[in-house]
């Protein structure tokens, strides 16, 4: 039983509830591949099982009252893996869209895909567009992050600046015509897998973000890790360069 509890009546006291001030969470879902060697399993099988965790806590996450949540799914450098494991990844990218077409229901949030999209097959953009106009009637969102890189985000963002006619743009200009820019920056960011990097993710928007590093591997990650999550961003002091 995880120890968040947003019934404040049962909640225990301990635990700090979710205000203002901790709207979105972001998640590095890395360690997918040592989970299965451990396991003397193919790395594959890690992703499948870490496709499951990232169900879980998405809905996790919701549920406890985020306004946002964005995971870190494929990297615009991921594609350098072999291609039995991207095909993989990709695989299980498809039977989890097919699934959110039945399932929706399960989900109280919306859903963004953010990333250059272009590369995908035509088949699986069609049902991203389509996965993308359920559940309109929630504010919460769920930004899956898939071919994304922080590098290659800023850039489109610069030339959809240009595009429009802009030679001299504001941080609000960049900020806006990020793929992000629905949800905002978030203010954790967590990486699972042990790793003390940020990969390519969220570059912009991580200005401010508070980092969490667990040396947890993805799929082992548990409704009462973000708890933990919680409590500990409650105990950090943010100071945006003030006192
Ligand atoms: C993260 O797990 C998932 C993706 C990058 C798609 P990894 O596949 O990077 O797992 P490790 O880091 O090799 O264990
Ligand atoms: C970051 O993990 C990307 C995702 C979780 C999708 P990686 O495993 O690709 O990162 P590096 O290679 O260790 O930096
Ligand atoms: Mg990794």
């Amino acid at each position: 039983m995880p120890l968040f509890n947003k019934d404040p009546k049962t909640a225990a006291p301990e635990t700090p509830r979710l205000d203002e001030h901790f709207k979105h969470i972001a998640f590095i879902m890395d360690g997918n591949g040592r989970w299965a060697k451990k396991r003397g399993m193919p790395r594959e099988y890690g992703h499948k099982v870490g496709s499951a965790t990232f169900k879980k806590i998405c809905i996790y996450c919701c549920d406890v009252g985020f306004k946002a949540v964005t995971v870190y799914a494929f990297s615009t450098e991921n594609w350098k893996r072999p291609k039995a494991e991207v095909d993989a990844i990709m695989g299980i990218l498809d039977s989890y869209l097919e699934e959110l077409k039945r399932d929706y229901g399960q989900y109280h949030n919306r859903f963004r895909f953010i990333g250059d999209l272009s590369v995908l097959t035509p088949a699986l953009r069609e049902k991203i567009t389509y996965v993308e106009t359920l559940n309109q009637e929630y504010d919460q969102i769920l930004n899956i992050a898939l071919n994304y890189g922080g590098r290659a985000e800023i850039t489109h963002a610069f030339n959809t600046l240009a595009a429009e006619g802009k030679t001299a743009v504001t941080e609000e200009d960049i900020s806006n015509a990020l793929y992000t820019v629905e949800s905002g920056d978030p203010d954790m960011i967590v990486r699972t897998g042990g790793d003390l990097r940020i990969s390519n993710f969220l570059l912009w928007q991580a200005a401010y973000a508070e980092l969490y590093f667990t040396d947890k591997l993805w799929p082992d990650l548990t409704p009462e890790d973000v708890d933990e999550m919680i409590r500990d961003f409650y105990s950090r002091k943010r100071r945006y360069g003030g006192l």
